[in-house]
């Protein structure tokens, strides 16, 4: 005979009743957790959008990671400055948006301006020289010489030139090489050339800077403007006209120009050059905006200054030392001889340095302005 089961219904509910109870519990347990923990990142995702900008606001779509917030970005974009706890502060800028205008000033008017000054020159000289040729010594040669430039000033002046011409050429390709010799030479004489350059570029320029301190030191008491000089501006150097010698010392008016430019262009363009070699460490722009009281210059910003004020002294200096090369070579007979043996003719001195030739001869001075009077050439 089989047993009855006796089945204690009360019992049983109460069971199932525990049961379900502690699955209501759990869950309840399980969706306060992952609910809680969610607000609970979305309000520290909230918490940091609001310590950068006060602003706020989440894009709709309830994406995760959709908190972006455009105010923030406008912000970065902006150039905001964070704080780092790394050595380099810089870093905390993620963007700096001077960089945007730096670039398109460098790629814009600054490689322009370049071009239309240096063709501007060219066209300028070959125009002079088709239209007054090469400026003779009216006299004819005399076969006697004096004494121009002793060897210290020629080594100055050469050591300044070669230095020169060197950073002039490749400071124009790092500015134009890429557009002028990458497509002709290709990438991998073009780097190598750019890089060559680049160390040439950076050791050449302190020849450059001794050439031009020597320069300063041996020839500025000859360059202090004198009466002569308004007559000589005032006949344009006699340029335009032939037998028109405006009297001159040992430089005329238009030489102090090329000294001054050459003395505070090369002065200008040293110091840039050297905030560019050290980055970082010799803040030219930030100390004169400070003299002037135009406020505070940031590091990066303090380099992208020095790069275009570098750029732009460096292309005048070139434009004018252009047109300088061109009258102490094939524009003016006689000239180059002053610079290549230091020996210049006796007419030709007397006709462009007529009081300097008194001077050094110990000849009464010319009292007459008018045309010097010349030896007959022999
Ligand atoms: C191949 C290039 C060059 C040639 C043929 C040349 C030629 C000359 C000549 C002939 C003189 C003497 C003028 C006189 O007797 O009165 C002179 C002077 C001078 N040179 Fe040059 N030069 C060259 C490059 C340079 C460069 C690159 C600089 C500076 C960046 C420079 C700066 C000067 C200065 C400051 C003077 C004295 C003022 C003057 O005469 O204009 N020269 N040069």
């Amino acid at each position: 005979m089989r047993d009855a089961i006796t089945v204690d219904w009360k019992q049983l509910w109460s069971a199932c009743g525990a049961v379900v109870l502690m699955v209501a519990l759990s869950a309840g347990v399980l969706l306060a957790t992952v609910l809680g923990q969610d607000a609970l990142a979305q309000s520290n995702q909230r918490d940091a959008v609001e310590q950068v900008s006060p602003v706020g606001g989440n894009v709709p779509g309830g994406h995760l990671g959709v908190t972006s917030d455009a105010d923030i970005w406008r912000a970065v974009r902006g150039g905001i400055q964070g704080t780092v706890s790394i050595p380099d502060k810089q870093a905390g800028q993620m963007i700096q948006s001077e960089g945007d205008n730096w670039r398109a000033r460098r790629n814009g008017p600054l490689t322009m301006g370049g071009i239309y000054g240096l063709f501007g020159i060219i066209v300028a000289l070959a125009l002079f020289f088709a239209a007054r040729g090469r400026i003779k010594i009216e006299a004819g040669p005399s076969g006697k010489t004096i004494e121009r430039f002793n060897d210290i000033e020629r080594f100055a002046h050469w050591l300044t030139a070669v230095c020169f011409i060197v950073l002039a050429l490749t400071g124009l390709n790092l500015l134009y090489g890429r557009h002028v010799l990458l497509p002709v030479l290709g990438p991998t004489i073009f780097a190598t050339i750019t890089e060559g350059g680049k160390y040439a570029h950076n050791y050449l320029s302190f020849g450059f800077m001794l050439g031009v301190v020597m320069m300063f030191v041996l020839w500025v008491r000859h360059n202090i403007p004198n009466k002569y000089d308004m007559q000589w501006l005032a006949k344009a150097g006699g340029l335009f006209t032939k037998g028109s010698h405006p009297p001159s010392r040992k430089f005329n008016a238009g030489q102090k120009m090329i000294f001054w430019l050459v003395v505070l262009g090369g002065l200008s363009l040293s110091l840039s050059g050297l905030s560019l070699l050290f980055p970082f460490s010799i803040p030219m722009f930030d100390w004169t905006y400070s003299l002037f009281g135009l406020g505070t210059v940031s590091p990066v910003e303090e380099m992208q200054l020095s790069q275009l004020w570098h750029a732009i002294v460096g292309l005048v200096l070139i434009v004018v030392v252009l047109a300088h090369i061109y009258i102490g070579s094939l524009g003016m007979e006689g000239a180059f001889d002053a610079m290549g043996s230091g020996q210049v003719d006796e007419n030709w001195a007397r006709e462009h340095h007529n009081i300097w030739v008194a001077e050094v001869k110990g000849e009464p001075l010319p009292v007459d302005h008018g045309p010097p009077t010349a030896q007959p050439a022999e």
